[in-house]
């Protein structure tokens, strides 16, 4: 069976003043049905530029330059912007990150839920205005008759990305693609919009796209975890066996950068080094100037995402080789 989404050879750029921004180059991956797949790096990795690339809305300067984006076996790549505008809120939502302070002042939160479902749906008006209250009740907002009428200003931080993701879901999508989701609020809002959406998930049957800075978040919610460095993956695994068994150098330090799932936390460290510039990026392995186990081949030749088991793919020189060193195997 084809799964939901499956990405082959995105190449998304931007032309800058400054020179060519190598935002995506070359991500290979797909997303079942009923999956939740999580995509962490650090800032700058590329990780909503691939999210903004699925859903087409790339702007100027900025081009996906190749590859396929398979949604239901379609690609979406081939697709009009008309059909692209059928398709975005309704078969594919997507949570912006910041988006909190995106939603729009001036209108009500029922109203803003009672315009998605009027540009996908065929609901009379005062029909969208009970989804919309639905929909808020089914979010987990308090009153939700009442919190319909109010201005995004009138509700808290947690209660506003609660009705985000009630937008965002009002049109039953297959694919919801959550861009960190909760970066704005507090551990313990954090906690409860992931338990909502986990809830969701199970009850409405989607596919999740889960975009964060933060494996501990991924290791709660999603199976499969993809590792983004520099605009490419370098690393994908089952979420266990990413944890038991990190085969990246970028991955083991991350890995190293945040608490154990279980017990207490020890001294963390940070990886030291920054994300190198997209628009001059070393010849050979991305990672190469921050990486302990560089040699000279690193620096030049490039590794390329390969299967060392199955489900699990790594990019690097020294690993799956016959000549690498005892720990990786
Ligand atoms: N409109 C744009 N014009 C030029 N460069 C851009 C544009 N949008 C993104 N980029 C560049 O593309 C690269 C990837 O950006 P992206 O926003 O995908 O990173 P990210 O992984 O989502 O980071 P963060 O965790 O900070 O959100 C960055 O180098 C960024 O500067
Ligand atoms: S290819 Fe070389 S530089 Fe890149 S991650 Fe592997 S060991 Fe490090
Ligand atoms: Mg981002």
């Amino acid at each position: 069976m084809s799964p939901l989404l499956r990405v082959e050879g995105l190449v998304t750029r931007f032309y800058t003043d400054e020179g060519v921004v190598k935002a995506v180059d070359g991500s290979f991956f797909h997303l079942g049905a009923d999956e939740a797949l999580g995509v962490v790096g650090e800032s700058g990795s590329g990780k909503t530029v691939t999210a903004l690339s699925i859903m087409r809305l790339i702007e100027n300067p900025g081009r996906i330059e190749s590859g396929r984006i398979l949604f239901n076996g379609e690609d979406l790549l081939r697709k009009s912007e008309r059909e692209m505008r059928r398709i975005r809120g309704k078969e594919i939502s997507m949570v912006f990150q910041d988006s909190l302070s995106s939603l729009n002042p001036t209108l009500t939160v029922g109203a803003q839920i009672a315009r998605v479902l009027r540009y996908h749906t065929r609901l009379s008006r005062r029909a969208r205005w009970r989804r919309a209250v639905e929909l808020l009740a089914a979010v987990g907002i308090p009153e939700p008759a009442k919190r319909a009428s109010h201005y995004p200003h009138q509700l808290s931080g947690g209660m506003r990305q609660r009705a985000l993701i009630a937008m965002a879901i009002s049109c039953d999508p297959k694919l919801l693609i959550l861009d960190e989701p909760t970066t704005a609020l507090d551990v313990t809002i954090e906690a409860q919009i992931f338990e909502l959406i986990r809830d969701l998930k199970a009850r409405l049957g989607m596919g999740v796209f889960l975009i964060t800075h933060d494996l501990s978040v991924v290791a709660s919610f999603c199976q499969r975890v993809i590792i983004m460095y520099a605009g490419k993956i370098v690393e994908e695994a089952d979420i266990h066996e990413l944890y038991v068994n990190p085969l990246h150098p970028y991955t083991r330090g991350l890995l190293r950068s945040i608490p154990p799932l279980e017990g207490e936390a020890e001294r963390l460290e940070s990886i030291p080094g920054e994300v190198p510039d997209l628009i001059n990026l070393p010849p050979g392995c991305n990672f190469g100037p921050r990486c302990d186990l560089a040699d000279e081949r690193c620096r030049e030749v490039e590794p390329e995402l390969v299967e060392v088991s199955p489900g699990h793919r790594v990019a690097c020189l020294k690993v799956g080789a016959p000549t690498m060193g005892g720990g990786n195997g």
